[in-house]
């Protein structure tokens, strides 16, 4: 066989911090001919990725739309993927994680009859509604591809669960492959606002995000409001608070915490930006996917704006703990770990359940092997 051509095809910022990594690998390999495809379900939180890892993109479909409806990226993928596929005629389609690119993407290579690839597959909540709809996106995944790269074994056990045991690659996370470059010792921060909040900051770091799409409406306001009282309460705590750019986001947030003391609403950051700030924060307090796999590694116990997570590795490592989205909750999960030092050097200690940083190269190999290269 000639080279494998290998289309490896994301559309938001967090598939791009973990699918980044495994592209730049791949250019070290003489038998695969790599090929980017951006979706564009996000724009300026996808380029800010892409710039930092210096990939270059060969498609940009550019679906994203304000307010943009899970209906309408699905559709818009599907039916501009197609040509794509037509023309560029890949191998193998590699896809990552629980987004609605990654189906409906995944989907599309079906139509054609071409090899799927799911990078971190495996994470289950079996609640088809949290998240959502990535629960539902990554199980419908999971039915489509051929290979999948499970992170951990238990990611592998969970695959087991549905039959799905035929080329199944216990890998590592690439999230891992992803700290290993962005966390630097004398890191100089890069955004002008971040750089003008971290001057001369004393307080304790209280690093928040939260976007999620369960989440928006009353959840996003009891977290808003929690985060507010924790303000109010710990005069040594600064509340910094990255606001995803969807205006169903927006909205709740700066109306809740605009203009208030210790609390710092900032424009999305780099990701450089955010590992160091992350590894530097007191605490992190977030409903992300992602944020609950890199801060574990970072030693920072995390505060989880949800009732059940996929991340389960991170639970019983005891650095994650689950406080839901209500109010009083939140605010006695946060003021525990803010007041009982011993609770928090419990959950502080560095543990990192998701590999060792070559995660790419895992990948590769099992691709190289599934096509019989050497
Ligand atoms: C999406 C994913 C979610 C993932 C998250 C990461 C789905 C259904 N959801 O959710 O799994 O955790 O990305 O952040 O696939 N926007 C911009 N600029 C950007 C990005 C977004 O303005 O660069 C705004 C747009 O108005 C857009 C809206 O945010 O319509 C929502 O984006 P969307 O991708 O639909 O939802 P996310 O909540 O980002
Ligand atoms: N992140 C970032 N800048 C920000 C906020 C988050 O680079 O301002 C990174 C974060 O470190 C993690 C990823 O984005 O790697 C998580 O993305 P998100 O929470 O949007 O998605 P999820 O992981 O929930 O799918």
């Amino acid at each position: 066989m000639d080279k494998i051509k290998v289309m490896s095809v994301f559309g938001t910022r967090p598939e791009a911090i973990k699918m980044c990594p495994l592209v730049k690998k791949m250019r070290e390999y003489e038998q695969i001919e790599s090929v980017v495809c951006l979706t564009g379900q996000h724009r300026e939180m996808l380029q800010q990725v892409i710039d930092i890892f210096q990939v270059k993109e060969d498609y940009n479909l550019h679906i994203m739309k304000p307010s943009q409806t899970l209906t309408s990226i699905t559709t818009d993928v599907l039916t501009l993927m197609g040509p794509v596929l037509e023309k560029e005629k890949p191998d193998i389609v590699l896809v990552h994680g629980d987004t609605t690119t990654s189906f409906a993407v995944a989907l599309a290579a079906y139509y054609q009859q071409i090899p799927v690839g799911h990078v971190e597959a495996g994470l289950r909540t079996y609640d088809k509604y949290a998240p959502f709809p990535e629960e539902m996106n990554r199980t419908l995944t999971s039915r489509i591809a051929d290979l999948h790269f499970a992170p951990t074994e238990a990611n592998k056990e969970c695959l087991a669960r549905e039959n799905i045991e035929k080329n199944v690659f216990v890998t590592g996370n690439t999230v891992i492959d992803a700290l290993q470059t962005t966390i630097l010792r004398d890191y100089k921060y890069k955004s002008p606002e971040l750089i003008r909040i971290l001057n001369d900051m004393r307080e304790r770091i209280l690093l928040v995000t939260a976007h999620r799409r369960e989440n928006w409406g009353q959840p996003l306001r009891n977290i808003c409001e929690a985060l507010c009282e924790i303000a109010e309460r710990y005069e040594d705590v600064a509340v910094i608070y990255p606001v995803h750019l969807n205006p169903k986001v927006r909205d709740t947030v700066f109306e809740i915490l605009g203009n208030r003391e210790r609390i710092h609403l900032i424009d999305p950051i780099d990701v450089e930006d955010m590992h160091n700030l992350m590894a530097k924060s007191y605490l992190v307090v977030t409903d992300s996917g992602g944020i609950q796999e890199e801060a574990p590694s970072c030693g920072v116990p995390v505060v989880v704006l949800r009732n059940e997570t996929e991340r389960q590795e991170a639970i019983e490592a005891g650095t994650v703990r689950l406080a839901g989205t209500d109010k009083k909750k939140i605010f006695r999960e946060i003021s525990a770990l803010l007041e009982n030092q011993e609770q928090y050097d419990r959950m502080a200690e560095a543990i990192n359940p998701y590999g060792d940083g070559h995660a790419s190269e895992r990948i590769i190999r099992a691709i190289l092997q599934y096509f019989g290269v050497r």
